[in-house]
């Protein structure tokens, strides 16, 4: 088996760093990279899909029986139309030059998402900031490098991933979108999670976790918690701008990132303290 490549684990010896764990030894054959599988990737997609990419991850053992028991709940999205035959490049068309709302006059660029179509998992943030909305990506200034070291860490890279907000306009001064802007912004949101439908949905953050399952709960109260979403398994943890202010909470963002790896049978990087 081929050792994992050294940028990865560079990032997880950065990440467990900032986690206060440490210090560490790779064990090479718990490193190993998640192998892919096409065929059962495949199978647990529409016949319309077929046609795509090969999958970037690993697919997931087959639903479980207490998965049938996840909370569902409903949310804004719920009114939202399906696209027969949707695609994110369709979908990016439909928005064109955006000014359904007000965040369109402050904007320099529609940050729309990034990331793989056919991907496992999505990261969903709350809006872009300063960086995302010069470079048209979501996820590229001091918080976004914070989620490339966690999607790193989880043994995945940036690509594997897809990566999008809940708004696709900065709101000036970086302040919380408006409900209004969710409420124009999300149908789009909600198609291209539809188009991807991925099997896990990470909700970074308050604006992000409480607009898809339609709650005013802080996200304190239901972190870590799986929920039904559409057919995906959604799951929320905090964002990582507030752990750049929070650096404790990064623990408990790792607990909830384990889970996401074990729902998608990607193997956990299993340091080991180097022995005196
Ligand atoms: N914070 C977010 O929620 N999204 C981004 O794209 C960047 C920072």
């Amino acid at each position: 088996m081929d050792s994992p490549p050294r940028p990865q684990i560079e990032a997880w010896l950065r990440y467990f760093d900032d986690l206060g764990l440490g210090p560490f030894y790779l064990d090479r054959a718990a490193a190993e990279l998640p192998s892919v599988a096409p065929a059962a990737a495949e199978a647990r997609r529409a016949p319309t899909t077929a046609k795509r990419n090969p999958p970037a991850m690993q697919p997931a053992p087959a639903p479980r029986a207490q998965d049938a028991a996840l909370p569902v709940v409903p949310s804004l999205f719920d009114a939202t139309p399906r696209v027969e035959g949707d695609s994110l490049g369709r979908i990016r068309e439909d928005i064109g030059e955006c000014k359904r709302c007000r965040l369109c006059e402050a904007r320099n660029t529609i940050v729309f998402g990034d990331g793989n179509e056919r991907a496992q998992l999505v990261f969903v943030g709350e809006g872009p900031g300063h960086d995302e909305d010069l470079q048209g990506l979501p996820f590229v200034g001091r918080a976004g490098k914070l989620l490339t070291q966690m999607i790193e860490a989880m043994g995945l890279r940036r690509e594997n991933v897809y990566i999008c907000n809940i708004v696709k306009c900065r709101p000036p001064g970086n302040r919380q979108p408006e409900r209004d802007e969710v409420a124009t912004c999300s149908p789009f949101l909600d198609r291209q999670l539809a188009a991807i439908h991925p099997r896990v949905i990470v909700c970074l953050g308050n604006v992000a976790a409480q607009t898809l399952l339609g709650t005013n709960k802080s996200i304190s109260q239901f972190r870590g918690q799986w929920f039904e979403f559409r057919g995906s398994k959604l799951l929320a943890t905090y964002h990582p701008a507030f752990l750049l202010r929070t650096p404790s909470a990064k623990s408990e963002v790792w607990t909830d990132l384990k889970k996401v790896m074990a729902e998608l049978g990607l193997k956990p990087p299993k340091p080991k303290p180097r022995s005196a």
